[in-house]
């Protein structure tokens, strides 16, 4: 048989190439950078000043009444957060106000399953999800 091998080195699909990633990208969505953030958290064990002891329960209801970018609360996998103070530095730029007074679970998971959220806003976890 004279049939020649095919290149399948030509055939492997291959990623398009991401430009503007990273810091370019933040850039133009306005977005501070998320390193900032993280190196701010660093030095302060508490940057909400909350009060110690068991975090609180918060019902959706109340929740929904912090969906302002000045004041906003969402939630992951039960846990509330206040996020206010992320917002700015979200690489996805307001997008995340998708989310904002709810359950933003299904909709990071769809975006990002790959970022881990609890690192970046431990310090930001004001309660947990009441479920009635
Ligand atoms: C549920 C609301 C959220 C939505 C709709 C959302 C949406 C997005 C979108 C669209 C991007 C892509 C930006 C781009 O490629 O230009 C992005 C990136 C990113 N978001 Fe979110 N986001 C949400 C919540 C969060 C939260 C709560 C965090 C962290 C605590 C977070 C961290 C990040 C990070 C680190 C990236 C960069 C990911 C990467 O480059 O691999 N996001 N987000």
């Amino acid at each position: 048989m004279d049939r020649e091998e095919p290149n399948t080195h030509d055939q492997i699909p291959r990623p398009k190439p991401r430009r503007n990633y990273g810091f370019l990208r933040q850039k133009d969505k306005g977005a501070k950078p998320q390193s900032e953030f993280i190196r701010m958290n660093q030095s302060n064990a508490n940057p909400l000043n909350l009060p110690p002891g068991a975090l609180p329960l918060y019902s959706l209801d109340e929740i929904r009444e912090h969906r302002k970018v000045d004041d906003c609360w969402m939630v992951f996998e039960n846990k509330v957060y206040d996020i206010t103070q992320y917002i700015r530095y979200h690489p996805g730029g307001n997008k995340i106000m998708q989310a904002a007074g709810m359950d933003g679970t299904r909709l990071f998971m769809e975006y990002h399953p790959w970022v881990n959220y609890s690192i970046i806003l431990g310090k930001y976890q004001i309660g947990y999800l009441l479920r009635n």
